[in-house]
C-alpha cells in the first residue's frame, strides 16, 4: 500500500519551520490502518518480544496493536507526572524543545525482550531516551520500530547499537 497518500504535511506547525507529518487521514482509514498495523508487524524478524514499549502519545496508537499481535505486554513511556507509581526519568533535547520523559520502575524485568515503538523517528532524541529508560531498567532492545523515519534528520545515527526498522522513509 502506497501509505504516504494517508500522510498529509502541515507546514509551520506546532511550531514556525517545522514540517509536521500529519498520519489521522491513515487512522481514519480502515484499510490502511488494517495494512499499516500488518506492515509494522511484518518489519519485526524476531518475534520473541516480552514487551512492547510505547512512546506518549502517538506512539500509543500502534503499539497496544503490535503487542496483542505478538502475545507482548504493553508499556507505556510517558510524559512527565502522568505515571502514578514509581518511576526513572530522563531528559532530552526534542526536535522542537526539551522534554522529559518518565518509566515506571516496576514495568520492565531485567532480561526482558523489548520492541520499542514510535509514530516518527526524527532527530532521534525522543528514541534515544527512551532505549537508555529501557535498559537502565534491565530490558534488552530487540527492535526499534517506527511508522515513519524522517531520513534527512539522521535520527538513526543516535541509535546506532540498536536494530532500526521504519515502514515509510521520508
Ligand atoms: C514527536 C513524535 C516522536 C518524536 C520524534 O512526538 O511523535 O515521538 O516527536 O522526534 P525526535 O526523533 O526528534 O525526538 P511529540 O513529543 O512531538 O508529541 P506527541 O506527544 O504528539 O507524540
Ligand atoms: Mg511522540
Amino acid at each position: 500500500m502506497d501509505f504516504k497518500k494517508y500522510i498529509r504535511d502541515i507546514v509551520n506547525f506546532p511550531k514556525q519551520g517545522i514540517v509536521f507529518k500529519d498520519i489521522t487521514p491513515l487512522l481514519k482509514n480502515a484499510e490502511a490502518m488494517h495494512s499499516a498495523a500488518n506492515s509494522l508487524f511484518n518489519l519485526i524478524q524476531d518475534k520473541k518480544i516480552d514487551k512492547v514499549v510505547g512512546l506518549e502519545s502517538r506512539g500509543f496508537l500502534f503499539s497496544p496493536l503490535l503487542a496483542v499481535k505478538l502475545g507482548a505486554g504493553f508499556v507505556p513511556i510517558r510524559k512527565p507526572g502522568k505515571l502514578p507509581s514509581e518511576v526513572i526519568s530522563t531528559s532530552f533535547n526534542l526536535e522542537y524543545g526539551i522534554d522529559t520523559l518518565e518509566i515506571h520502575k516496576d514495568s520492565i524485568a531485567p532480561g526482558d525482550r523489548i520492541l520499542l515503538h514510535d509514530d516518527v523517528l526524527a532527530t532521534g532524541g525522543t528514541a534515544e531516551a527512551a532505549c537508555k529508560l529501557i535498559t537502565d531498567l534491565g530490558g534488552e532492545i530487540v527492535q526499534c520500530n517506527f511508522l515513519i523515519e524522517l531520513d534527512f534528520l539522521n535520527g538513526r545515527e543516535k541509535l546506532s547499537e540498536y536494530t532500526i526498522a521504519s515502514l515509510i522513509h521520508y
